[in-house]
C-alpha cells in the first residue's frame, strides 16, 4: 500500500531512541498479536504478557542481543512506532542480525526507513560490524523491497526452512555489508544521537 506524502508523517520532527523497557512489553504484545505483523514475522502466536515477560528478564543478561524502542512526540503524549533491533550478535566476526517491526497504526509512513538507516548506522559505528543481515518469509515481498532500498542485498535463499501459518516456506537472506554501508548517503560517520531528525529523505 503506497501512502501519499501527505499521508506521511513529515510534520514530527524526531524519533526518540532508547533501550526496550518492561514498560514496553504490552505494546510488544499486542503488536505481536496483530495480523499485519505475524503474518510477516513468524513468531509463536498468539503471544501472552507472561511469556513476554518471561522473554524480557530472560534476555536482561544476554550481551549478543540489543533491543531498542524508537518512540514520537504526540499532542497526547508519546508515541511507540517501532521495537526493533541487533540480534546473534558475533563480536568475533563482527556482525549481527537486525530484526524490524512497526507499530501497526505507523506502518507504511516512512518513518520504518529512518528506524531502519538507524538500526544500520549504530551497528556499523557504535559496534563496529562489519556485516549486518536480515531474513525474511517468502511471503514478505514488501519487507524485502524496503530492505534493497535501503542497500541490503539478497545472498540466499534457505528452502522450505521454516514453519510458518501452516507450511513449510523459504526464507530469504539480505546482508549489507560495511563496505556498501559506507556509500550510501545516509550512513553517518559518528555512531549516531539516540535522537533522529525526521525529514524527507525518500
Ligand atoms: C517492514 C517494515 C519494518 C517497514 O517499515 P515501514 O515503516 O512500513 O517502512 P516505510 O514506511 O519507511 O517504507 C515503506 C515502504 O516499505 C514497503 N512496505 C514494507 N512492508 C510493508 C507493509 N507491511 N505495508 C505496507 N508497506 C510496506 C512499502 O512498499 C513502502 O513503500 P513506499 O514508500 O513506496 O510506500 C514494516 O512495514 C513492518 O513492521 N512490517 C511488518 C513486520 C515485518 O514485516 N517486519 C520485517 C520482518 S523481516
Amino acid at each position: 500500500m503506497r501512502r501519499s506524502n501527505e499521508e506521511r508523517v513529515f510534520d514530527l520532527k524526531r524519533i526518540i531512541v532508547r533501550r526496550l523497557e518492561e514498560l514496553d512489553l504490552e505494546a510488544r504484545m499486542n503488536w505481536l498479536n496483530s495480523e499485519e505483523i505475524y503474518v510477516n514475522v513468524p513468531i509463536d502466536v498468539p503471544v501472552s504478557l507472561n511469556d513476554t515477560k518471561k522473554w524480557f528478564s530472560q534476555n536482561a543478561l544476554n550481551q549478543s542481543r540489543k533491543d531498542f524502542a524508537f518512540v514520537i512526540d504526540e499532542e497526547q503524549g508519546q508515541s511507540l512506532i517501532s521495537m526493533s533491533g541487533l540480534v546473534g550478535i558475533d563480536y568475533r566476526n563482527r556482525r549481527a542480525e537486525l530484526y524490524m517491526f512497526m507499530n501497526p497504526k505507523f506502518i507504511a509512513r516512512g518513518l520504518g526507513t529512518l528506524v531502519l538507516r538507524w538500526l544500520c548506522n549504530y551497528g556499523f559505528t557504535e559496534m563496529g560490524l562489519n556485516k549486518i543481515f536480515l531474513l525474511t518469509v517468502e511471503s514478505n515481498s514488501r519487507a524485502r523491497t524496503f530492505y534493497e532500498r535501503n542497500a541490503f542485498v539478497l545472498e540466499g535463499t534457505l528452502k522450505k526452512h521454516q514453519w510458518h501459518r501452516g507450511k513449510f516456506v523459504d526464507r530469504f537472506i539480505h546482508g549489507l555489508l560495511f563496505s556498501d554501508w559506507k556509500e550510501q548517503t545516509w550512513a553517518t560517520e559518528a555512531p549516531p544521537s539516540f535522537e533522529i531528525p525526521i525529514l524527507d529523505q525518500k
